[in-house]
C-alpha cells in the first residue's frame, strides 16, 4: 500500500471540492490515450460481488448524437412545461447539458443480471448493480477532473428512447449519458449555485445516531 502524504490528502480534498458538473465545453478533443486511461481507471470502482456491471459506450456517430440531443430538447421542454411562473422562468434560463459542444459523448449502461459476480450481494438488493455502475461513473468523474477533463451528467433524457438510439442490448439499463471534454470555464462552486437555482446545504456537523 503506498503512503498517502498529508500533501496528497490536501490535494485529494481539493479534487473533491473542484470536481464540477460541466455544461460548457471547448470543442478540441481529449487525446485518445487520456480517455482510454480514464475509462480504465473507472473500472477500478467497487462493485457488488465483483460483478463489474458497467458498460461504457462511446457515442461517435453524429446521427446518434443528434438524436440524443433532440431527445434531451424534448425532455427538457416537457420538464419546463411542468413548471409555472417565476419557477419556469428560472428553469428556462439554466443550461442543463453541454451536448452541442462536448467533443465526446459516453453513455453508461449497467447489466442488471451480470454472470460475473455469480449473484453475490444482490439477492435482497438487486439495485446494487446500478449503484456499482454509479461508483464507476464517479471514479471516472474524479479521475477526469484530476487531469483537467470535464464531465457533465445528462439525465434529462428518456432512457428507453436513448437505449434504442444507441441500438445496444435491450437488457442493459441506461444509467448516465456523459458529455466529456475540456471545460470552457472552471469554478469552485456548482453552476446551479452560481445561477441562483440551489445552494449546497451548510456543512453539517451533527449526524443522525442510533
Ligand atoms: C445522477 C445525476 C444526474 C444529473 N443530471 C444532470 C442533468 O441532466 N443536467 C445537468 O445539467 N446536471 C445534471 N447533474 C449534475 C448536477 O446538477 C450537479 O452535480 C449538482 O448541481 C452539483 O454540482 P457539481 O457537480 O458541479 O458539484 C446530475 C448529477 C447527477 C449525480
Amino acid at each position: 500500500m503506498p503512503e498517502f502524504t498529508p500533501l496528497f490528502m490536501d490535494q485529494l480534498h481539493d479534487l473533491f471540492r473542484w470536481r464540477r458538473d460541466v455544461r460548457h465545453f471547448r470543442r478540441d478533443p481529449v487525446p485518445e490515450p487520456v480517455l482510454d486511461e480514464l475509462l480504465r481507471v473507472a473500472c477500478l470502482a467497487p462493485s457488488v460481488g465483483l460483478s463489474e456491471p458497467w458498460r461504457f459506450v462511446r457515442v461517435d456517430d453524429p446521427r446518434r448524437r443528434d438524436a440524443v440531443r433532440q431527445d434531451f430538447t424534448r425532455c427538457n421542454a416537457d420538464a419546463l412545461s411542468d413548471r409555472t411562473g417565476a419557477d419556469a422562468l428560472r428553469y428556462a434560463r439554466l443550461k442543463l447539458a453541454g451536448l452541442d459542444d462536448a467533443p465526446h459523448h459516453i453513455a453508461v449502461l449497467s447489466h442488471p443480471e451480470p454472470a460475473q459476480g455469480r449473484g453475490l450481494g444482490r439477492g435482497t438488493m438487486p439495485q446494487t448493480t446500478t449503484w456499482s455502475t454509479v461508483m464507476a461513473i464517479h471514479t471516472f468523474w474524479l479521475a477526469a477532473t484530476a487531469v483537467g477533463v470535464g464531465v457533465g451528467w445528462v439525465s434529462i433524457i428518456d432512457p428507453e428512447r436513448v437505449r434504442a438510439i444507441l441500438d445496444v442490448d435491450p437488457t442493459l439499463e441506461l444509467v448516465a449519458y456523459l458529455c466529456v471534454g475540456y471545460p470552457a470555464e472552471v469554478a469552485s462552486t456548482p453552476e446551479l449555485e452560481r445561477r441562483g437555482w440551489e445552494r449546497r446545504a451548510p456543512e453539517r456537523r451533527e449526524w443522525i445516531r442510533r
